[in-house]
């Protein structure tokens, strides 16, 4: 069983979705043992003490910059003893002390579809606005290994959405989480956990 540590700093529904794939079965070689906010007062931190998940708060605002903040993670996922990190709606980029030591260990999911409204800056429902802002005519999510750069890993899944006439930010957001977010992000996960994700030339091919 491999042992998976969820990262959030917010509402945490992605969280929520791989809680319910794991207790369902859909999840397969692996168990989140460990959710670990940078937010305190993150709701998703409910949803991992109403599953008997262990949390750890280590929150953002307490370290000057984002290298300190980084080995905190990093000695907390050493002992956590992470197989996996899955950053769940995740929004403090890490320095290359995590990602290097983690190398295609850490998963991210991202609403949008990359290398579109991606990178620095682009996080939350800033990435919707910009989509809608664009006039993009479909829009999606990510999930992807995260490396030094942001939002720069190799791909593992991806998923559309048609965009609507009448969508706002919240509207596309909603349905992105729906029918992308909610359903790659635990499926990649178990992928991760069953040894199913190969990497060639930098690249990720998933076995289904
Ligand atoms: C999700 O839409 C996730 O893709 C996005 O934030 C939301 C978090 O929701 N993540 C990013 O923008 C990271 N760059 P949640 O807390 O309900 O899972």
């Amino acid at each position: 069983m491999k042992n998976i540590v969820v990262l959030v700093s917010g509402g945490g529904t992605n969280l929520q979705a791989l809680i319910d794939a794991e207790r369902s079965g859909i999840i397969k070689g692996g168990k989140i043992t460990c959710v670990i906010s940078s937010k305190e007062g993150a709701y998703a931190l409910e949803r991992a003490k109403k599953s008997d998940i262990p949390i750890r708060v280590i929150p953002r605002r307490e370290f000057p910059d984002s290298l300190s903040y980084s080995r905190a993670i990093l000695k907390a996922l050493d002992e956590e003893k992470a197989d996996l990190v899955v950053l769940a709606g995740f929004m403090t980029i890490l320095d290359e002390c995590v990602t290097r030591e983690y190398a295609y260990k850490i998963i991210n999911v991202h609403p949008a579809l990359i290398p579109s409204f991606c990178g620095e800056g682009f996080y939350g429902l800033k990435v919707h606005e910009a989509a809608l802002g664009y006039g993009v005519k479909v829009s999606g999510a990510t999930i992807h290994f995260v490396n030094e750069k942001a939002d720069a890993g190799a791909i593992i899944l991806q998923g559309t959405v048609d965009v609507l006439p009448d969508d706002t930010p919240e509207t596309l957001q909603r349905r992105i989480m729906e029918n992308v977010e909610w359903k790659l992000l635990p499926k990649a996960v178990s992928l991760f956990c069953q040894d199913k994700i190969r990497i060639r030339d930098g690249k990720a091919y998933a076995e289904e």
